[in-house]
C-alpha cells in the first residue's frame, strides 16, 4: 500500500456561478473515486428517499462537512481524496469573501482551479467574475467544465460556442486555461469516467486533467529565505558568537554558504547550524525553524530577510504594487500610517495610489474610489518609509504576502505583484522645500567658519550600547571643546524630555525621531557648530536620511561596536576597542585630518 503522507498534495478550488453544479462535481468526483465513507452514498439516498426529496449529489457535500465539523470549525468546505498520483483537497469556494480573504492571507491556498459553466445558461457574471479573481490570484492550473450537457443534448456545436465566447474574455485577461471538458456532473459524464455520449469529445476526463496539473516548484528547490526572527546571544566564557534563529521558508543553506542579509545588505558565511539540543546538524532546509552562526561578527536585526549568495537574490524596495483584500472595519484611506507586517518584519506604510477595486461582496469594480471599503480587494500601489525587503508573489508565495494593521486589528492581506522604480528619499522633496523657502543669513558660511576656525559638522556617534554612547560622545565633546572648538553635545535625554517629549519611544516614532535629529543638526551646524549626538544602532537607511537632511552640512559616524557597513563617512571600531584608543584615534581623524580644520 503507497503511504499516503508521502504523497504530493494539491488544494483545488471550484468556483463558477450559482447554481451551474460546482457542488454536484465534487459530490460526483468523491462518489466515482470511491472517496466517500463506506455507505454514506446509500445512507443520504436512502435519507432522500425517505423524505421524498430528489437524490443531490451536492448533499453529500453537506452530509461530509457536519461530519468533519464535529467538534472542530472548520472554515469551508474541503474533500480530500486521492489518486495513484497525489492527494486532494478540493474547496467548495465558500463565498467570494472567504475565499479570498483565505487566499490572500494563506490560510488556504488553491494551486489549481475548476471553473464550472452550465452549458445551457451559458456564462454569466459570475463566471466571469471568478475567472478574473482566479487571474489576480496568480492560479494558473485551469481547467473550465462546461457542465449539464445532458440538459443540450450532449451537443458538440452548443460546447464549442460556449469555449470560443468564454476564451475571448479569459484572453483578456491573460488567462489561458489547460482545457475544457464537456461534462454532466449529473450523470457522471467525463468526471472520472470517460463519456460514451459525447464520443466527439477527444480531450482528457476532469480526473486525467487535474492528475496533469503541475505542482508549484517545491518550496525546498526555491532560492534560500529565512526572514531573522531572533538573534541570541552566547554569554558564558566571553563567548561573543550569536545564533541567528528564524524558520526556513524556501530553500537550504549549508555550512560554509555564503548568506546576505536584506535590507541591510550585509554579508556573512555560516559558520555553524545551531539545532538547540538535537543532532548536529549541517544544513538547513525550507521548514526548518533553527539558527545559525556566522564567520564573522556582523550585526543584523530581527526582520531581516537572509538570502544565499548565488542564488536569486529578493528584492528591496519601498514601492510596490499590490492585490490588496480589505477587511478593516474603517476604510483604508491617503496620508494615514498603517503597519505593514510581511515575513518577521514591521514597517509603516502609506497607501500611495489606488489603481482599481472590485468589491468583493459582489464582484462588480468601481473607479474612482478613494479609499478602500471593507470586503474591498484593491490593486494599488503602497508605501514604506523604510525599504523592505521582500519576492514578488509570482515568484515565492511565501515572501510576496503581507497583512496590514490598523490599530491594533488586522485589516487587509495582500500579495505583491511589482517592485516599483525606486523613487527618491521621502525627505528629498521636503528638504527642497525647506531649503527653497529658507530666509538665508546676511552672514555666509565663510564667515562664520573664519569667526569660529572651525568646519561646522555632524557628528553621529553610534553602537550597541546607550552607555557606552553617552560615555564616548561626553568625552569627544571635552577634547574639541579644549581644543578650542565649538562643539555641542545634545544626549538622548535631553531629546526626550524637551523636543521629543510627545514621542513615544517605541521602534514606530523611530523614523520621527531621526526625522527630527537630522533637522535639528541643519540648524546647529548652520550656526557654524560642532554637533555631536548619539544614536544607537544607526543603519543605512538612518544614515542616508539624516545625511539628507543635514545637507548642505557633512556629517561623520563613529560605530564603536562595529555594527555598519563600510561607508566614506563612517569611521568604525570593533567593540574590544577601549575608549582611550577610540578617543585617540578620532581625535587624529578629526583634527589631524583637516576635517573639523578651517584655515583662511
Ligand atoms: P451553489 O452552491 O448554490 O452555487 O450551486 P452549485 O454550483 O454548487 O450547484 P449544485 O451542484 O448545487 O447544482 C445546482 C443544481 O443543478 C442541482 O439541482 C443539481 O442537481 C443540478 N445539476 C448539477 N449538475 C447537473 C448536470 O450535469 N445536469 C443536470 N441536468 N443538472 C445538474
Ligand atoms: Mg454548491
Amino acid at each position: 500500500m503507497v503511504n499516503l503522507n508521502e504523497k504530493e498534495r494539491m488544494n483545488i478550488v471550484i468556483v463558477g456561478h450559482v447554481d451551474h453544479g460546482k457542488s454536484t462535481v465534487i459530490g460526483r468526483l468523491l462518489a466515482d473515486t470511491n472517496s466517500l465513507p463506506e455507505g454514506k452514498l446509500e445512507s443520504v439516498k436512502k435519507y432522500c428517499e425517505r423524505n421524498s426529496r430528489p437524490f443531490e449529489y451536492a448533499f453529500l457535500l453537506d452530509a461530509l462537512k457536519e461530519e468533519q465539523s464535529q467538534g472542530i470549525t472548520i472554515d469551508s468546505a474541503r474533500c480530500f481524496f486521492k489518486t495513484n498520483k497525489r492527494q486532494y483537497v478540493i474547496i467548495d469556494a465558500p463565498g467570494h469573501i472567504e475565499f479570498l480573504k483565505n487566499m490572500v492571507t494563506g490560510a488556504s491556498r488553491a494551486e489549481a482551479a475548476a471553473l464550472v459553466i452550465d452549458a445551457k445558461e451559458g456564462i454569466k457574471e459570475n463566471s466571469k467574475r471568478h475567472g478574473y479573481l482566479l487571474s489576480m490570484l496568480g492560479i494558473k492550473n485551469i481547467v473550465i467544465l462546461v457542465n449539464k450537457m445532458d440538459l443540450v443534448d450532449y451537443n458538440k456545436e452548443k460546447f464549442l460556442n460556449i469555449v470560443d465566447e468564454f476564451n475571448v474574455f479569459l484572453k483578456n485577461i491573460n488567462i489561458i486555461p489547460k482545457v475544457y471538458i464537456p461534462i454532466s456532473a449529473i450523470n457522471g459524464e467525463n468526471i472520472a469516467f470517460k463519456s460514451e455520449k459525447m464520443r466527439w469529445y477527444e480531450g482528457p476526463i476532469f480526473l486525467e486533467v487535474i492528475d496533469s496539473f503541475e505542482k508549484e516548484e517545491s518550496d525546498e528547490n526555491k532560492p534560500f529565505r529565512m526572514p531573522v526572527q531572533d538573534i541570541y546571544k552566547f554569554t558564558e566564557d566571553n563567548d561573543d558568537r550569536r545564533i541567528i534563529a528564524g524558520t526556513v521558508l524556501t530553500g537550504e543553506i549549508k555550512i560554509g554558504d555564503d548568506v546576505i542579509f536584506y535590507p541591510s545588505f550585509k554579508k556573512a558565511k555560516i559558520k555553524t547550524i545551531e539545532s538547540f539540543n538535537e543532532e548536529k546538524q549541517f544544513k538547513l532546509t525550507a521548514g526548518m525553524s533553527k539558527g545559525f552562526t556566522l564567520d564573522t561578527q556582523i550585526y543584523i536585526k530581527r526582520g531581516e530577510l537572509a538570502c544565499k549568495i548565488g542564488e536569486k537574490p529578493s528584492l528591496v524596495n519601498h514601492s510596490f504594487k499590490v492585490n490588496l483584500f480589505w477587511m478593516g472595519k474603517n476604510p483604508m484611506i491617503y496620508n494615514k500610517k498603517y503597519k505593514l507586517k510581511i515575513n518577521t518584519t514591521k514597517e509603516i506604510v502609506m497607501l500611495e495610489k489606488i489603481l482599481n477595486i472590485i468589491d468583493a461582496s459582489d464582484l462588480t469594480t468601481e473607479s474612482n474610489k478613494q479609499q478602500i471599503d471593507k470586503f474591498d480587494v484593491a490593486q494599488c500601489v503602497l508605501k514604506t518609509i523604510r525599504p523592505i525587503a521582500f519576492d514578488l508573489t509570482s515568484d515565492n508565495q511565501k515572501t510576496g504576502r503581507f497583512v496590514i494593521v490598523d490599530e491594533y486589528d488586522i485589516a487587509g492581506g495582500g500579495i505583491i505583484l511589482e517592485s516599483l522604480e525606486q523613487e527618491k528619499s521621502i525627505y528629498d522633496e521636503q528638504v527642497n522645500k525647506r531649503e527653497f523657502i529658507w530666509n538665508k543669513s546676511q552672514i555666509s558660511a565663510i564667515e562664520r567658519a573664519n569667526r569660529f576656525k572651525q568646519k561646522p559638522k555632524f557628528i553621529v556617534i553610534t553602537g550597541t550600547n546607550n552607555e557606552k554612547i553617552d560615555i564616548i560622545a561626553r568625552e569627544l565633546e571635552k577634547i574639541l571643546f579644549s581644543k578650542g572648538k565649538n562643539v555641542y553635545y545634545l544626549t538622548l535625554s535631553q531629546l526626550l524630555s524637551g523636543l521629543e517629549s510627545d514621542i513615544n519611544f517605541s521602534n514606530f516614532d523611530r523614523d520621527e525621531h531621526i526625522r527630527r535629529i537630522g533637522e535639528l543638526a541643519r540648524i546647529i551646524t548652520d550656526i557654524g557648530i560642532i554637533f555631536i549626538t548619539g544614536i544607537s544602532e544607526l543603519d543605512d537607511f538612518e544614515l542616508e536620511q539624516l545625511k539628507i537632511l543635514n545637507k548642505p552640512y557633512e556629517i561623520i559616524v563613529i560605530d564603536i561596536d562595529g555594527i555598519s557597513n563600510k561607508r566614506e563617512e563612517i569611521y568604525s571600531f570593533s567593540s574590544d576597542k577601549s575608549k582611550e584608543e577610540i578617543l585617540k584615534i578620532v581625535e587624529n581623524i578629526l583634527l589631524e585630518k583637516n576635517i573639523v580644520e578651517y584655515y583662511i
